[in-house]
């Protein structure tokens, strides 16, 4: 009877535990869906925030198109008279000064220069550059594999700043490399140590293809990625409701660590996004078998790099845009 007593008691501190959690997370995914309302840029285009970003992500089209492995001239025709409108919006709204609105006017130089033998007049993107005569066109290094991965061993501000996505890929990753590359990753911290992360290997280039297929990211390029690495976040790790959003901010850090590692290993790799809908999510569960309680964080393509290939810049913003003091030092 006591013991009777004992188990009852336990089960019912298990399950007014189990319901906390699940009201708190209820209530935390509502609060996270009126933050994501009330801010998010998609929402909120007038801001200048949100405005820069669309011109960021303009730009990114186009030095993706420029340093693609088999770039065809003419590409993102529409492209170019989309990023030159929004450019013209936002100088309008907020002003010329800032970098990564100057880097945009710098990647249509290049596409011009690019295209300086074309017969086809542009004559738009002609008179938006020329009232930009002071903006010359970005440079979209073209590397050799050896100074891409020169600095592989070297103090870490160099090996960081030397680390970029490399969406040329000329051959096969040996199994070996993944798994040294996995095990490196491993140093990332994680919540309490709990190590939500973990890594599938697509080696498969049907599943592949339809993993890009649904994905979305990766046109001109992902059909010569080797392997695909996707990285999941077991939810199982996660312990109280305002937790959410913990399996993407540990299986965020592990992505990061593994790209570091995949970069030392000398392997070319390119993040992808997995922002796509809650169908697209379950159907590739289903197709690449990975079980429910495992969240898909990122996807990451990789394969050796060839001899020499192009990257894009990517410049960074400053320190002052993103550093903000609260008391104390400036
Ligand atoms: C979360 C995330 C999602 C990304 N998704 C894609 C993608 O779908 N396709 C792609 O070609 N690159 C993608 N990238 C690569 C970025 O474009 C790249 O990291 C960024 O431009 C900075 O360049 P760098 O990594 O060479 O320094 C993604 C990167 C991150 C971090």
């Amino acid at each position: 009877m006591v013991e009777l007593l004992r188990k009852l008691k336990r089960a019912l501190v298990a399950w007014r535990e189990r319901a906390k959690v699940r009201s708190e997370a209820a209530r935390a995914f509502r609060y996270d869906e009126r933050q994501f309302m009330q801010n998010a840029g998609a929402l909120h285009l007038d801001r200048k925030a949100a405005a820069r970003a669309e011109i960021v992500m303009g730009y990114h089209v186009l030095e993706k198109g420029l340093t693609m492995p088999r770039r065809r001239l003419g590409f993102g025709k529409g492209a170019v008279v989309h990023l030159v409108n929004l450019i013209g919006s936002f100088e309008r709204r907020f002003g010329t000064d800032d970098s990564q609105v100057r880097h945009a006017v710098a990647v249509l130089r290049a596409y011009r220069e690019l295209h300086s033998e074309s017969p086809d007049p542009m004559p738009r993107l002609d008179a938006f550059l020329a009232a930009h005569p002071d903006v010359p066109a970005a440079d979209e290094p073209h590397v050799k594999r050896s100074d891409f991965f020169e600095a592989k061993e070297a103090p870490f501000p160099q090996f960081a700043a030397s680390r970029h996505v490399c969406r040329h890929f000329a051959g096969p990753v040996p199994a070996e490399t993944i798994k040294s590359a996995v095990e490196l990753a491993l140093t990332a911290p994680s919540a309490c140590n709990r190590q939500h992360a973990r890594v599938h290997v697509i080696d498969d280039s049907g599943l592949r293809d339809r993993l890009f297929a649904a994905q979305g990211g990766t046109r001109g390029f992902g059909s010569d990625a080797d392997k695909v690495l996707v990285v999941t976040s077991d939810l199982s790790a996660v312990r109280w409701g305002w937790e959410r959003h913990d399996c993407y901010v540990n299986g965020g850090i592990f992505v990061m660590n593994l790209c570091y590692a995949l970069h030392y290993f000398g392997v070319a790799h390119c993040i992808l996004h997995w922002s796509v809908s809650p169908e697209v999510d379950r159907a590739a569960h289903e197709f690449l078998g990975i079980p429910p309680n495992e969240a898909i964080v990122q996807v990451i393509a990789c394969g050796m790099p060839p001899e020499e290939f192009d990257v894009a810049a990517s410049p960074r913003l400053a320190v002052s845009d993103v550093l903000t003091w609260h008391g104390g030092e400036k």
